[in-house]
């Protein structure tokens, strides 16, 4: 193994106040022609995250995977999968990330692996009561031969979370259990083995120089096995201190603590905030996304209450909130805010589909939303394409879709491939630099990107990157903007007005207009605005400001 990559040496708790860029592999920048991103492509476009600004990047699954959900089925947890490259491929971005100032994290998918994993073929193999199965959820089936499902559990993609398997002498066997699709077997992680090998799975890119990890579905590792049905075929998954999956985070910890250099995990959960602070304790991860700020959508009094109460209970255990308004699950918030319809939660990205989209209003308010996202104190995440205005592609044709979610429902829901779309760099028609011209993107790019690729931005003041760009040196020039404490003025029900201050920043403002009106701006010097021109006083509907006012 080569060396690890050299570490960035500041000893303040970097994560508490970083800006994470995510990059979804498959779709960022394909450094050879076979249409699809690889690690190679993350690497050669490293300098334009250097000169974005932001602190860090979170790449997604690039381990051994059928791709049956776009590497969240992992059939080698210590390995890249060729179509991305190699180990030492990646252990060359990270000596890249590294000497350009940028920490690198990655994501881990412990709930479940794929069903080509060695571990679960040998499972399959070795039949009832074996070891190798005490590693899932194997359970006998219900009803006459056993042929019903253990319980009445839905998977989150839809149809039963159970599949049969045949039992080595052919004959119709045990049920296993998958909270996404069959070929994602959840690990019992009652078993300890479990544990030990997830720890030696840290411990393999730690080594390596990974700066920490994005844990998948971080709070359903636990299932209740007593097995009951549900009324709605729900399944019971214990999130708290009784029988949740603490003891495993505080495990993760101490492995991750045992480095130097601060390594730190951002974890996913859908849960209730009260709930997500359980897992932010000191001895436990060190942020979670705020799911509640993403699905508050346009929506003033929604964003007040999803920022005071992710504020609250974060504070009530000591950790930063962590703000993201777009990811690689939810349809592109252009939009979704382009939307009448404000809402729009992961697993729902049909939530837009048919409703009259004005995409102009949509790229006005995902500006003004880009400042709130950045003013905001904590960690903050991007999604790639985030920065440029890509809005959703909606009208992929079913041929080309990927996602699991099309077809377990029968293409009922349309899933999340029309925020994958890949990145448009230059050029006046696809592929747009993302791959060889001659190449077809893995997903294809709509010809009106033309005028979003990062070339057609660079130079344009006006642009969504030049705001981005302008954001983050902003937010880097200006504690205020990453730490200290929000104060809400009241401004009516449909703008957001917070008072910003830190010790050692000056005071300042963040207004947002959300509703039909302009907002008066209150005295003080604007350093920031959403809307290109002169605001004369007041804030246009659909923008945003950030002003220095005094002490
Ligand atoms: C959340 C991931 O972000 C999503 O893409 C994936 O499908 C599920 N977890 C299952 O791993």
């Amino acid at each position: 193994m080569a060396a690890p990559a050299a570490h960035p040496t500041e000893t303040i708790s970097w994560w508490r106040e970083a800006v994470i860029y995510q990059v979804y592999p498959r779709s960022f920048a394909d450094s050879g022609r076979d249409g699809e991103g690889d690690l190679r492509g993350v690497t050669d476009r490293l300098p334009y995250l250097v000169s974005l600004g932001v602190d860090a990047l979170w790449l997604c699954p690039f381990y051994p995977s059928p791709q049956v959900d776009g590497g969240y089925d992992v059939s080698d947890y210590c390995d890249v999968d060729p179509r991305y490259g190699t180990l030492a491929d990646l252990d060359a971005l990270l000596a890249a990330a590294h000497a350009g100032g940028l920490r690198v994290i990655i994501d881990l998918v412990p709930n479940h692996c794929s069903d080509r994993h060695p571990w679960f073929t040998a499972a399959v193999a070795a039949g009832r009561g074996s070891p190798e199965r005490a590693r899932f959820h194997f359970r006998d089936g219900r009803g006459t031969d056993g042929a019903e499902p253990p319980t009445n559990w839905r998977s989150v993609f839809g149809g039963p979370a159970w599949t049969r398997v045949r039992e080595p002498d052919g004959s119709p066997g045990q049920w296993y259990f998958h909270l996404f699709a069959p070929e994602q077997p959840d690990f019992d992680w009652g078993n300890p083995e479990v544990l030990a090998e997830f720890e030696r799975i840290l411990r393999f890119w730690l080594d390596r120089g990974v700066d920490g990890f994005r844990i998948d579905v971080s709070d359903a590792l636990i299932k209740d096995t007593t097995w009951p049905d549900t009324a709605d075929g729900s399944p019971v998954i214990p999130k708290g201190d009784d029988g949740g999956p603490h003891p495993i985070y505080r495990a993760f910890r101490r492995v991750l603590d045992a480095y130097p250099g601060e390594r730190a995990a951002v974890i996913e959960t859908g849960a209730p905030d009260d709930v997500v602070a359980l897992f932010l304790r000191p001895d436990e991860m060190h942020l979670a996304f705020s799911f509640r700020f993403l699905k508050a959508g346009w929506s003033a009094p929604a964003a007040r209450a999803a920022i005071e109460d992710t504020l609250a209970a974060n504070a009530r255990v000591g950790a930063p909130a962590t703000w993201v308004t777009d990811n690689h699950d939810t349809p592109r918030s252009v939009t979704r805010y382009a939307a009448d319809t404000a809402l729009a939660g992961a697993y729902v990205p049909d939530a837009v589909a048919g409703a009259h989209l004005d995409l102009a209003r949509g790229t006005r308010r995902a500006r003004a939303m880009a400042v709130l996202l950045l003013s905001l104190p904590g960690a903050a995440f991007v999604y790639a394409g985030q920065e440029l205005g890509l809005p959703n592609v909606d009208d992929l044709p079913d041929a080309v879709l990927q996602d699991p979610v099309f077809v377990r429902t029968g293409g009922e829901v349309r899933g999340r491939d029309g925020c994958r779309v890949p990145l448009p760099w230059s050029g006046d028609a696809p592929p747009f630099g993302f791959t060889a011209d001659d190449a077809a993107p893995w997903l294809p790019m709509p010809p009106a990107w033309r005028d979003l690729t990062v070339a057609a931005q660079d130079c344009d003041p006006a642009s969504m990157l030049a705001l981005y760009r302008r954001l983050l040196a902003l937010r880097r020039s200006e504690p205020s903007l990453r730490t200290g404490t929000v104060t809400w003025l009241d401004a009516g029900p449909d703008a957001v007005v917070i008072r910003r201050e830190s010790e050692g920043g000056r005071a300042l403002l963040v207004v947002v207009a959300m509703g039909e009106e302009p907002v008066p701006l209150p005295a003080g010097e604007v350093l920031l605005a959403s809307t290109p021109g002169p605001l004369d006083g007041v804030l246009p509907p659909d923008s945003a400001a950030v002003l220095a006012v005094a002490s």
